[in-house]
């Protein structure tokens, strides 16, 4: 961990699941403003990811996010971290946009008290009137089209204001001008740090420091543009 608190550290990880070793003997300390996390179908990126957000346990070793262990303090860094899939559908509860955005923030606490209600609707309004969605906010959150409903689920995450951002392929469904858009926000706009896992080399090189992942093992970090190269080169 850094002296601020930030970065995250896994020490000889394995994960299995089912029986399965999924993860095996993963190592890192890796204090970046982005990370990205690429490498093969299968190879671990998800539960790499999940792994950081508490949704998975290691079944051997140690994980440590900005100082927290994810599953014994899980809601310790529920307050602090975002969560952002490729399917945004996973992530959206609500009926409408207003009301999807507000539903992240029931329950949040703010200097140890819960927002209240009047609190709550001023920072959807700000949120909103910010968005490319400011004239969606009372649509039905299906009937946006599928780089809107990205949008709106990551709006969600960051109207939490959290200190990280872990976004498990988040522009896959998108096309060119929503995978912009996002990944605009993502990489330039947002003040948290990320840990982006995707298959588009370009926007890996656009992160600050990459790992790599090999049939389960991290078997590269570094530089983003010689950590995609060494990718490309591994693929027959
Ligand atoms: N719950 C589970 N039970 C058993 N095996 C699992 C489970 N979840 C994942 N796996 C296996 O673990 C391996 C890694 O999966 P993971 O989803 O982390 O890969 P990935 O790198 O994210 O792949 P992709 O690029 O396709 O999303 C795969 O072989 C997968 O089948
Ligand atoms: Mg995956």
């Amino acid at each position: 961990m850094n002296a601020d608190g930030t970065g995250i550290v896994l020490r000889d990880v394995d994960v299995d699941l089912d029986g399965h070793r999924v993860l095996e003997g993963v190592s890192c300390e890796l204090d970046a403003r982005s990370i990205a996390v690429i490498g093969p179908n299968g190879s671990g990126k998800s539960t790499f990811a999940r792994l950081l957000a508490g949704l998975v346990a290691p079944t051997r070793g140690e994980v440590r996010v900005h100082g927290i262990d994810p599953v014994a303090e899980e809601r310790r860094l529920r307050e602090r971290l975002g969560f952002v899939f490729s399917n945004p559908s996973a992530q959206l509860v609500m009926p409408t946009v207003r009301e999807d955005l507000a539903f992240s923030l029931r329950g949040r606490r703010r200097d140890g008290r819960r927002l209240a209600r009047a609190e709550i609707e001023a920072r959807v309004e700000a949120v909103l009137a910010d968005s490319p969605l400011a004239d969606r906010g009372d649509a039905p959150a299906f009937s946006l089209s599928g780089g809107q409903q990205q949008l709106l689920a990551l709006l969600g995450v960051l109207i939490t204001d959290p200190e990280l951002v872990i976004a498990d392929e988040p522009t896959a469904l998108l096309d060119l001008v929503n995978t912009r858009t996002i990944a605009t926000i993502l990489l330039d706009v947002m003040p948290a740090r990320l840990v982006l896992v995707t298959h588009d080399l370009d926007l890996a090189r656009r992160c600050e420091t990459a790992v790599r992942f090999e049939a389960g093992r991290l078997v590269q970090q570094g530089p983003p543009d010689e950590v995609v190269a060494a990718y490309l080169a591994s693929v027959p």
